[in-house]
């Protein structure tokens, strides 16, 4: 059986496990919970985008009008895409707020 993640939604304190074959967005899916949107499933859309705190993860292929590779190198991915190598935290917000913080850090 795969190795088991704790993944913390940080705004809404939600907490679920995912696997590292399972990205983000499907793990939340699974658990029931309910604090990123979901979209496309796929990588395209945007919707998904969150802002990773800690922790170590892998990125499938993601919509580069969505995150370019400053906005990757920041944390800021589509959770569709992202599968944990370790335990988790990140943030959802919606885009705006996601584009102020990208601004704070650089
Ligand atoms: S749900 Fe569309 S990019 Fe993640």
């Amino acid at each position: 059986m795969a190795e088991l993640f704790e993944v913390t939604e940080l705004i809404k304190c939600l907490q679920f496990s995912c696997s590292r074959d399972q990205s983000l967005l499907k793990a939340m899916e699974q658990a029931g919970k309910r604090c990123i949107p979901v979209g496309c499933r796929g990588g395209g859309c945007g919707l998904c985008k969150v802002q990773i705190r800690s922790g170590e993860f892998d990125c499938g292929p993601m919509s580069k009008k969505h995150v370019d590779e400053e906005s990757r190198r920041c944390g800021q991915v589509l959770a569709c895409r992202v599968y944990p190598l370790s335990n988790l935290t990140f943030e959802y917000r919606p885009a705006d707020a996601l584009a102020s913080v990208k601004q704070q850090v650089q």
